[in-house]
This record gives structure tokens, sequence and C-alpha cells, in this order.
């Protein structure tokens, strides 16, 4: 058996590219979860769009598992930028990814209000497999679009565009980026042991007004099939 790398993206755009690079892929779609497979540049994969939200990204990951048995399962695609020192275009490669939804509050008196503050966040942050964050950082020179950094990739079913809110989660999580995917699948990733690993490009920035490029997710699947071609090679 031919074990393909898995390659995930939530929204068309975040496939397209993969999908053009394939040329010719079979589709193969169970409930509203799409797979393609097919090779790029001569390395079988899978791609799959796992749609928008953390429970989408769960269940397609299981089926991905359980009916195309990957070697290892890249979640990619947009996020949005947590770190000052980011900004549009630039790629985070996850070090770790933290579901920041999952958290316990405090008791608070009735008309005590509320205070995010004070939210503790419950779950450890999941680390990718060490081989394939050790070669998605050996390429970040190829990139020319921006910086490749290491860093925390947060999810949550979340948009953030309160520059406090986003500041905050920076500032206790450390997160880099915010999307509403990668800690799911790092999740179920984990359950079954497969090799994970988490790279999201900015396509916006609140904290600069830089808003969402569609093209953003072109250049991190270009950065992503690089990393690909890598692993396949072993080296
Ligand atoms: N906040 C949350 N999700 C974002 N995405 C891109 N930018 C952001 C952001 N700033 C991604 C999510 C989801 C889709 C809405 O876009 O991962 O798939």
């Amino acid at each position: 058996e031919v074990r393909p790398i898995a390659v995930q993206g939530a929204m068309d755009m975040e496939v397209a590219y993969f999908l053009k690079q394939m040329g010719e892929y079979k589709t193969e779609t169970f409930g509203s979860y799409h797979f393609y497979s097919g090779t790029i540049e001569g390395v079988p994969v899978v791609v799959s769009k796992t749609n928008i939200g953390m429970v989408n990204a769960a269940a397609s990951t299981t089926l991905l598992i359980e009916k195309y048995h990957p070697k290892a399962i890249i979640n990619q695609g947009t996020a949005g930028g947590h770190d000052p020192a980011l900004h549009q275009f630039d790629i985070v490669i996850g070090a770790k990814a933290i579901n920041y939804s999952w958290f316990e509050s405090p008791h608070r008196d009735a008309g005590a209000g509320i205070d995010t503050g004070s939210w503790k966040v419950m779950p450890k942050p999941i680390e990718p497999d060490p081989e394939l964050y050790k070669t998605a950082m050996s390429l970040a020179d190829q990139y020319k679009h921006g910086k490749v950094v290491s860093g925390v990739i947060g999810t949550s079913d979340a948009w953030n565009k309160e520059i406090d809110r986003i500041n905050q989660l920076h500032n206790t999580l450390g997160t880099s980026a915010e999307e509403m995917e990668t800690a799911s699948v790092a999740d179920v990733a984990r359950t079954f042991n497969v090799p994970f690993l988490g790279i999201r490009v900015l396509s916006n920035s609140e904290l600069y007004g830089e808003d969402f490029a569609p093209v953003s997710s072109d250049y991190c699947s270009e950065f992503v099939i690089e990393v690909i071609k890598k692993i396949e090679s072993g080296v």
C-alpha cells in the first residue's frame, strides 16, 4: 500500500493550488467532505477539503485517517496575525497548536460582570511531529513572499477583531496567529498516532488593518509543496 501525504485546507481557495498542481486526480466525497487523490511532482498526496471550523476539521480528519491511511498530515491555510512582528503573507510553522476556546472561568457573582482576562485556558498545547517540523523549518529561506517563523497557532471557532483580545491571547498564550482548524486536527492526529504539522499564512492582520488577501493561500500552498517534496525525499 502506498501511503500518501495528506494536505488539508478548509476552503476551496486553500486547496485550489494543490488541485492545479495535481492536474488529474480522483475525487471522493463522504458527507460534505471532499478528498482528492493524485500526485504532485511524483509525490502521492491526498488533498482534503475539511470545511471551516473545529468540528468539520475533526470529522474530516477522522475520515481521512480511516480511508486513506496517510503517513503524515499537513494542515495548512490562512490565518489572522496575533504577533506584532508578523505581517500579511508571513508564514507560521506550528511549534504548538492550542485550542484557546477550551477554558474555565473563576466564579463571579450575578452582576459582577465578565472578565475574559481571568478565563483559564485548559488544554495543553499540542506539538507537531518533530521530523515534519524540522523539515519545514529547514525550507524557511526559500519562501519569497515574507518571513517563515516558528510559532503558536491558536485555534477556536472565532474570528477576533478586538485588538485587546488579540493582544491578550498573544501575551498569555503566545499565539502567533489565529484560525479555526489546526488544534482540532492535531488532537485527532495524536489520537491515531499520525505525524502532524500545521503551516499557516497570515492572510490578514487586524493589528495592522491588513484585510484578508485570498492570494495568501496560494503562497502558503506553494511553500507546503516544497515541504511535501522534502518529506518524500527523506533528506
Ligand atoms: N480568524 C479566524 N480564522 C481565520 N481564517 C483566516 N483568518 C482568520 C482569522 N483572522 C481561516 C479559518 C477558517 C476561515 C474562516 O479562514 O481557519 O477556515
